[in-house]
């Protein structure tokens, strides 16, 4: 199959870095606008990656699509990915109901694995915005998927992946049954720290 040149692949995620340097912004004014004091800001720590040419190559493969950057374009939605990470489940709420506020910002797609958790146990609000990258002609919206966690769901998530990804065969209906059992630990844990912080406030 014909790959990408690295030269395809820099001019591909150009925009999208631009489109994530615009939300990283959004969600600076934001956690600062919602206290003076830092103690009680809403957001823990953001990070944000673009996905590297291979992983690009390899999600295109297993959706069967075709590997060029209009390829890309249309078939991901994830190029561009930006985690967020909070303290209580309503600071989630909150940055989420401020985002889609913005008019500028288009929603692509919304997923509230908090709500319903997966299967699994996981759980995190995922939000795509479309994000517009104006040239001197014309506009164009890219899309960003921001991934909202609490500290305990990201320790999960982080946890989960690094274990269930290799899973050894002999201990996996234990291992699955574990993190199913966790996610929920988890979420009485948080929801008690957030009633003790309302009391504190
Ligand atoms: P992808 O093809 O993986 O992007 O999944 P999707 O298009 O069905 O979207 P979804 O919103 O379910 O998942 C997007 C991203 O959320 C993934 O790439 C992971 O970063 C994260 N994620 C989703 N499910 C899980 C899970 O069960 N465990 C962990 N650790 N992360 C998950
Ligand atoms: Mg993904």
């Amino acid at each position: 199959m014909i790959q990408m040149t690295k030269e395809q692949y820099y001019e591909l995620i150009h925009p999208y870095s631009d489109a994530v340097s615009l939300i990283l912004a959004r969600l600076e004014v934001l956690n600062h606008q919602a206290s003076e004091q830092e103690e009680v800001r809403p957001i823990h720590g953001i990070s944000s990656r673009i996905k590297d040419k291979t992983s690009i190559e390899q999600k295109l493969k297993k959706k069967r699509a075709g590997t060029s950057p209009d390829d890309a374009k249309t078939t991901l939605h994830d190029i561009a990915g930006v985690r967020v990470i909070c303290f209580f489940e309503r600071d989630i709420r909150h940055l989420v109901c401020c985002l889609k506020k913005q008019s500028d910002l288009i929603v692509i797609k919304e997923k509230d694995y908090i709500n319903t958790p997966k299967p699994n146990g996981y759980r995190s609000y995922h939000l795509i915005l479309g994000v517009p990258i104006y040239y001197m002609e014309g506009m164009e919206y890219y899309p960003v998927e921001i991934q909202f966690r609490t500290i305990s769901m990201d320790f999960w998530a982080a946890m989960e992946h690094r274990i269930c990804y290799k899973n050894q065969p002999f201990n996996e209906m234990e291992m699955r049954s574990a993190f199913r059992q966790y996610s929920e630990i988890f979420e009485k844990m948080e929801k008690s720290f957030e009633v003790y912080s309302e009391n504190g406030q």
